[in-house]
């Protein structure tokens, strides 16, 4: 992990409020794995001491990419930055995916909304395309479709109010796939938390396993402060783990769903 100061290649919005940040960040990028995030200080913002932390979306030899939501004062500061403007970033960070080779399980990957930002680079770092399950409330929040099937992928979608894919859930696909095969199968899964549990419940009722990466709400994002606890399952009973550093990504069947996230 280092902190280094990355220079911005771009920002634009991509579609409704979801942006995508390209940074000059040399320090980083070589050293990114599927799954980990980046702590980004904003410079304009009051309280710029407190960072937000972004999946890395996606690398290049020298750069890094990140797939935002504006939803707040952050991202809505975040969102203001122009190119050759400076951010400070602390990365790479957390503990990532495994990687699906192709004598693995094959890979079921499943997103909510601005969950396929944690999933691109596992999907591109993969020997394996398998199938992505992409879920939103609609349209607008499905994103980089045509980025997931340019990589080889199955993608199937499912929105809430059914304007794109199959009406409803993202889960219900997923059951759909499980029914048919299950066994051999993986899921690797980023989204809300209510999906996690429900993507975790359907992983152990077919008998499948699963990693699952959680947004907690972090602050240091380096396991120093215990904001971003999360009760885990441990051989004598359970213990908390740090989201930042143990995770965001854990094997589901550990994390104890019952005691609440
Ligand atoms: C490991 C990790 C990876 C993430 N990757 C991405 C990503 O790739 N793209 C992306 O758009 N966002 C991602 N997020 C969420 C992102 O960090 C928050 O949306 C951002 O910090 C909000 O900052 P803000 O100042 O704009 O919002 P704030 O003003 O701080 O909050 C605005 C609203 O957003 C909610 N919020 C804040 N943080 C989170 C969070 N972690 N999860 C859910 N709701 C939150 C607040 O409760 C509030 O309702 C990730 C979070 C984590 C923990
Ligand atoms: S955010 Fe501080 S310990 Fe995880």
């Amino acid at each position: 992990m280092v902190e280094q100061t990355a220079t911005i290649i771009s920002n634009r919005c991509e579609t409704g409020l979801y942006f995508r940040l390209v940074l000059h960040a040399p320090a980083i990028a070589p050293n990114v794995q599927p799954g980990q995030f980046v702590h980004i200080r904003i410079p304009s913002l009051k309280d710029a001491l407190l960072r937000r932390p972004f999946s890395v979306f996606d690398t290049g030899q020298e750069t890094i990419s990140i797939l935002y939501k504006v939803v707040g004062k952050g991202t809505v500061a975040l969102a203001r930055m122009r190119e050759n403007e400076d951010l400070s970033l602390l990365g790479p960070l957390g503990h990532g995916f495994t990687i699906p080779t192709a004598n693995s399980e094959f890979p079921l990957l499943v997103a909510g909304g601005y969950g396929m930002a944690a999933l691109y680079l596992l999907a591109k770092q993969s020997t394996q395309k398998g199938i992505v399950f992409a879920g939103a409330r609609e349209r607008n929040d499905i994103l980089c479709e045509a980025e997931f099937r340019a990589l080889g992928w199955d993608v199937r979608v499912a929105t809430e109010d059914g304007s794109y894919g199959e009406r409803g859930l993202v889960t219900q696909p997923l059951r759909t796939e499980l029914e048919r095969q299950a066994e051999g199968r993986k899921l690797f899964a980023c989204g809300p938390t209510p999906m996690l549990e429900a993507v975790s419940k359907l992983a152990e009722e077919f008998g499948v396993g699963a990693e699952v990466s959680l947004d907690q709400h972090l602050c240091c994002g380096v396991g120093a402060c215990l904001t971003c606890v999360v009760p885990v399952k441990t051989s004598d009973g359970w213990e908390y783990q740090r989201a930042c550093t143990e995770g965001p990504v854990f094997d589901a069947r550990k994390i104890l769903w019952e005691a609440g996230l």
